[in-house]
């Protein structure tokens, strides 16, 4: 059982990932503004609650703790005592250049603890923007993209860059960036890995279901396969 700190857990990405975490028995703390906000998922909105969510497996435990990730003393707040962070944060309207805040932040916030015990590892969830397609330009230098896609994908591009600056000695970060499109649908509990390419199929698509990147995800948690690194994950 591995205790994780979840930002986002109200998302479309982090919910995905809330679930999988559940279903496999880890005790998750759901970092949310607004704890009123989340899904009545089977994890309910106060503190302490362990009724578990997702269904189809052992059910660990939820607590729902009020945090905001742009604010480093609210990271360290929310994040003391657990062995993983996990930002499935996204700017949504907003400006995409929080990203960059959000990352700053969580590395922050995370290297601010004291203590004896080991800071806990940071998982972020990237773009695919970055990525370089098959024998190709990166994903964001292909033509018809518009604008502001373009923007957030350079955005989560400089996050990405910020953490790469950031020694896994200190902090011990992975950045899992989706398939070109990611969308909710079926978790079959397979995908393929890849590290700075974007994985396509035989078809030349790059898909995964949310289900499935969550899957990917809690394995990240639980094997450490890619500290100090980009990887990325595709049907
Ligand atoms: N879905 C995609 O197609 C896709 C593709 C590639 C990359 N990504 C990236 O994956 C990440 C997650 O995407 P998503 O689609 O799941 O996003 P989303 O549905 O918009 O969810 C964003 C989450 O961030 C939370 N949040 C916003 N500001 C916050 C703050 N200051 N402190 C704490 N939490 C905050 C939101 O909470 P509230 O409920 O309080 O608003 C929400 O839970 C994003 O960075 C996105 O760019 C997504």
């Amino acid at each position: 059982m591995t205790k994780i700190a979840l930002f986002g857990a109200t998302g479309t990405i982090g919910t995905r990932v809330l679930h999988e975490a559940l279903r496999r028995g880890h005790e998750v703390t759901a970092v949310v503004r607004d704890p009123a906000k989340l899904p009545d998922s089977g994890t309910g909105t106060g503190t302490g609650n362990g009724s578990g969510g997702g269904g189809g497996g052992g059910g660990g435990a939820a607590t729902v703790v009020r945090g905001d990730v742009l604010d480093p003393a609210s990271v360290a707040a929310a994040v003391a005592g657990h062995d993983v962070v996990v930002s499935a944060f996204g700017p949504g309207s907003g400006d995409p250049g929080v990203l960059v805040t959000a990352a700053k932040s969580l590395i922050g916030g995370v290297r601010s603890l004291g203590g004896d015990a080991p800071a806990p590892r940071v998982v972020v969830v990237g773009g695919a923007g970055s990525l370089r397609t098959p024998g190709g330009p990166l994903v964001w230098d292909q033509a018809g993209i518009p604008a502001p896609v373009l923007a957030l994908m350079h955005a989560h591009g400089d996050a990405l860059d910020f953490l790469r600056t950031v020694p896994v000695e200190e902090v011990r970060w992975t950045c899992l960036s989706p398939a070109a499109q990611i969308a909710p649908g079926e978790r079959t509990g397979t995908y393929r890995l890849g590290l700075d390419g974007l994985v396509v199929d035989d078809e030349g698509r790059s898909r995964i279901s949310t289900e499935d990147f969550a899957v990917a995800l809690v394995d990240e948690i639980e094997r450490d396969a890619h500290a100090g690194r980009r990887f990325t994950v595709a049907h």
